[in-house]
């Protein structure tokens, strides 16, 4: 019986079963950020059973927070945890600084499944004072990560934000202002001989209120029939545009030619920070906060749920390759300064109740 069963088992079913199981294993790409900035936050307990209840299987955590990490233990969630950057100095003067910072940080917590560590988030490579200290510490991490044997499972990467491009329009033009070259160069560099991915925070949100007069709503909701042909290829939605501008800026930095653009091989993405916000000041451009009433619950609600669906599938630079992509954030974060709009990013309220309906699937 069994072996007429394998009989069956053509090389083509074979194929077709692994294609079937690697669509499959991209089902869970979604994740969610959990911000902390906030006065009444349901503690990590409650909140770790939320990310169960709604099956959401990634949590991007800003720093090593040890009540989180104990309520994550044994739970199927991956983890993407960052280092503060004011941490990155001593990290990056001594390797037994970062083995130490591994073994209480990482080892410690054998029943969390850490899946990638993010060295500093949107370190601003001229203003700010710990930007040289990135790449040494990202290096001494990852040493220390391999050292712990947990090289195969925990990338070491960091995550930049768009605004690096000084083109990016069309998307196969994008390129890095020449002045961060020497910042992102040897950071891609270290991250294609590690196999690893860049992090990028990307948000079509403020790409459209930066630009509303050449942006369509439509498109930076990623909506369907909101496509534009940008540069001679047709961009279904702005999400995929922001993405491969900085796919184009990597290679181009990189030397590769466009050749490497078209597939697999280059250097990768993974989005830690994307999505919209629910309330701004509600005036219009003209005035005040600036956002119209671009940031409201219900595009909040369109945005997010589309993205669920976009990232399924690839960017035209990268067909067929499904991108992983963390939403900002669980919670509105009432303490996060700037506009208003930024304490509005949250997909729950503070009692555990969605904003609005979202499936993760
Ligand atoms: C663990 O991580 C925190 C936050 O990055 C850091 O302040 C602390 O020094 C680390 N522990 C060790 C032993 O390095
Ligand atoms: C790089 O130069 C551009 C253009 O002068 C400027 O707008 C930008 O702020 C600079 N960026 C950095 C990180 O120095
Ligand atoms: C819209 O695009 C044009 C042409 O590229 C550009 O000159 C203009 O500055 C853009 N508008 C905004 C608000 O950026
Ligand atoms: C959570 O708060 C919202 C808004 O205040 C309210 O409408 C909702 O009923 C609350 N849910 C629970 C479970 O308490």
């Amino acid at each position: 019986m069994a072996t007429s069963q394998q009989n069956f088992m053509s090389p083509i079913l074979m194929l077709g079963l692994l294609i079937l199981l690697s669509l499959n294993s991209t089902d869970a790409k979604v994740g969610v950020c959990y911000g902390r900035l906030g006065a009444n936050l349901p503690c990590p307990t409650e909140v770790v059973a939320l990310y169960k209840k709604h099956n959401i299987k990634k949590m991007r955590l800003y720093d090593p927070h040890p009540p989180t990490l104990l309520a994550l233990g044994g739970a199927d969630i991956d983890l993407m945890v960052g280092i503060p950057e004011s941490d990155l100095p001593h990290l990056a003067e001594s390797q037994g600084h970062a083995d130490a910072w591994v073994a209480a940080n990482i080892s410690a917590y054998p029943a969390v499944k850490f899946r990638s560590i993010a060295v500093g988030n949107e370190v601003n490579p001229s203003s700010s004072a710990y930007s040289r200290f990135v790449l040494p510490a990202m290096q001494n991490i990852r040493r220390a990560v391999c050292g712990a044997g947990l090289g195969n499972r925990i990338a070491v990467s960091t995550s930049i934000k768009p605004d690096l491009l000084q083109k990016s329009s069309p998307p196969k033009e994008g390129e890095f202002y020449s002045n961060v070259t020497w910042y992102v160069k040897p950071i891609i560099e270290f991250l294609r001989d590690e196999n690893a991915p860049l992090l990028v925070n990307v948000y079509p949100y403020f790409a459209y209120l930066n630009d509303m007069e050449n942006i369509s709503r439509g498109f930076a909701l990623l909506q369907r029939g909101c496509g534009v042909v940008l540069g001679g290829v047709y961009y279904d939605n702005l999400f995929y545009a922001m993405l491969d501008a900085i796919y184009a800026a990597m290679e181009r930095m990189l030397g590769n030619g466009p050749s490497v653009m078209s597939g697999v091989g280059g250097p990768g993405l993974t989005v830690s920070e994307t999505g919209h916000s629910s309330r701004g000041g509600g005036r219009p451009v003209s005035d005040g906060d600036g956002d119209g009433d671009f940031s409201s619950v219900e595009n909040a609600r369109i945005y997010n749920n589309n993205l669920m669906r976009v990232v399924k599938k690839g960017t035209p630079m990268r067909p067929g390759i499904p991108i992983e992509a963390y939403i900002f954030g669980m919670f509105d974060e009432d303490m996060k300064p700037g506009p208003e709009y930024e304490r509005h990013f949250g997909i729950f309220l503070s009692n555990g109740t969605r904003k609005y309906g979202l499936r993760f699937y």
